[in-house]
């Protein structure tokens, strides 16, 4: 391994010659204190860049970054891309299981997104996939986690400084939109890192899970996975959890609502549904100690290969040169902790925010069998959204999502704010209907 101290020794230096001590102290705690470490391994034969981000005494991020293979990749954009804080980790789902250039069995991936867009993967919040935390008695929360991602993104920068003036997409799956969210308006108002930041592109996000969840009873009804006494079930739940987060009893509202696959199954009628991915066919005692059904689902999709975290621990960690006492995605229930009294709250006005204070496009996609995050239940806070473009927005026509004469989804798009509805896609648009999302990052980044 080699350390690459960097910025500290900088400041240290300017510090000490002005002699100010209080101001050392202040400076190394605050914002600059990281280095890199730069993993010398590799997996395969593709390009690539892997490495820890270090915030010394609290913690490792984790990043690997595959240049594109079309030509000029500095004139192509970066995606960085944030998994779910409850799903799977970016280095394994996204990069081996969806769209990096080898699938889990380590064959090379045709279809793979390097043909296109360089690709940034990181491991967050600390405590997931490779990402590790130090400070065991308190994991960091959102907002820490995203200082944490801005200087891993400056991290990055610094080995690959060619990329800056690349434009930048901030990508998240699921709940990874909290991190994604908090990351954007942080490094719009730093301005100097990326010299190309335009927008950020929310795949099922968690914004208002609890509205969301108002128009689970129906959505399950008409899909005829229950009847009329499981609608009244399943409203009498997602009322209790509204309630909750009315009176700001939070992390009792997270409890309830990570309780929800559960509830589900169990009384409102003999289903048995991934909440994930709705029609996947669940037997009656699969797997309830799962947040909202991914992990399972992952899981089926993956049988070759179920057991992720040895195959992340004995095959990709020896490989890139890391220790082999490394684990796995060790302390994500942790790591989740750290997030039960700000989960649940409605994040809407960070939406807003974006779009009245910023340049930035905000691009939604949605699959339709996710029942969690359930498309009429976004399109409860997305059509009311409060900003300037919103008539143009709402004035705009739904038009189909078209490749190869199938119809993959549809889309409504202003300038500033796009929403794809994706077809025959559940929680995981990328695994499900990668024809789709690659209709719709076309759109986006073209
Ligand atoms: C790999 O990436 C490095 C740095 O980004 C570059 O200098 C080198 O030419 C690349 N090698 C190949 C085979 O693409
Ligand atoms: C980025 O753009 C600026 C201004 O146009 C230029 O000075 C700089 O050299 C560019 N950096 C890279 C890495 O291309
Ligand atoms: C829903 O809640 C109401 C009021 O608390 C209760 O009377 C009703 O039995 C509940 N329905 C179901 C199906 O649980
Ligand atoms: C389901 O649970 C029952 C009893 O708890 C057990 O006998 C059965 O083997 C389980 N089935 C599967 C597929 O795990
Ligand atoms: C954001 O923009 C609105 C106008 O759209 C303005 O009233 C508000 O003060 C701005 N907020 C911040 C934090 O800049
Ligand atoms: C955004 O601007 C609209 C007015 O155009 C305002 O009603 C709304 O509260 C603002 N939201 C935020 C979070 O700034
Ligand atoms: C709505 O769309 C129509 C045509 O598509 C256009 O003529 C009209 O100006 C639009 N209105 C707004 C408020 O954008």
């Amino acid at each position: 391994m080699k350390n690459i101290t960097l910025v500290l020794l900088v400041i240290v230096g300017l510090a000490l010659g002005a002699g100010l001590g209080a101001l050392i102290w202040w400076l190394i705690r605050s914002k600059n204190l990281y280095e890199t470490i730069l993993l010398e391994g590799r997996v395969g034969d593709v390009n690539s860049t892997a490495a820890f981000t270090r915030f010394r005494g609290q913690g490792d991020m984790f990043w690997w970054f595959y240049p594109t293979l079309a030509p000029s990749p500095m004139t192509r954009p970066v995606i960085l891309w944030l998994h779910g804080i409850t799903g799977t980790s970016t280095s394994f789902l996204a990069n081996f299981g969806m769209f990096g250039p080898y699938d889990e069995n380590l064959n090379r991936r045709a279809d793979s997104w390097i043909n296109n867009y360089n690709l940034l993967f990181v491991d967050a919040p600390l405590g997931t996939g490779f990402s590790t935390s130090d400070n065991k008695a308190k994991f960091p929360g959102v907002d820490e986690n995203a200082d944490y991602l801005l200087r891993t993104l400056q991290s990055f920068y610094d080995i690959h400084e060619e990329y800056k003036n690349s434009s930048l997409y901030i990508c998240s799956q699921g709940d990874g939109s909290q991190l994604a969210l908090a990351l954007t308006i942080k490094l719009y108002e730093k301005g100097s890192i990326s010299n190309d930041f335009k927008g950020i592109i929310l795949g099922n996000p968690v914004i208002s899970p609890a509205l969301a969840l108002t128009k689970l009873g129906f959505y399950l009804e008409e899909l005829g996975y229950i009847d009329g006494r499981g609608r009244e079930a399943v409203e009498n739940f997602t009322k209790i959890t509204n309630s909750l987060v009315q009176s700001n009893q939070l992390e009792n509202a997270f409890d309830h609502f990570t309780s929800l696959g559960y509830f589900v199954n169990e009384n409102t009628g003999a289903t048995a549904v991934n909440l994930a991915h709705i029609v996947e066919k669940l037997t009656r005692n699969s797997s309830t100690q799962d947040y909202f059904g991914e992990r399972s689902y992952v899981e089926s999709v993956f049988r070759s290969n179920t057991n992720i975290n040895s195959f992340m621990e004995t095959v990709v960690a020896p490989a890139l040169g890391m220790s082999d006492t490394v684990k796995y995605d060790g302390q994500r229930d942790a790591a989740i902790r750290a997030f039960r009294s700000s989960y649940m709250k409605p994040i809407v006005d960070k939406v807003e925010h974006i779009l009245n204070n910023t340049t930035l496009t905000v691009n939604i996609y949605n699959g339709n069998l996710d029942a969690v995050s359930n498309t009429p239940g976004q399109l409860e806070w997305i059509n009311k959204l409060s900003w300037f473009g919103q008539a143009e927005f709402l004035n705009s026509s739904r038009t189909t999502l078209v490749f190869n004469r199938l119809i993959e989804g549809y889309f409504r798009e202003a300038e500033r704010l796009r929403f794809y509805w994706i077809n025959v896609a559940g929680q995981l648009v990328p695994l499900d209907n990668p024809v789709g999302i690659r209709r719709v990052l076309n759109r986006i980044i073209n």
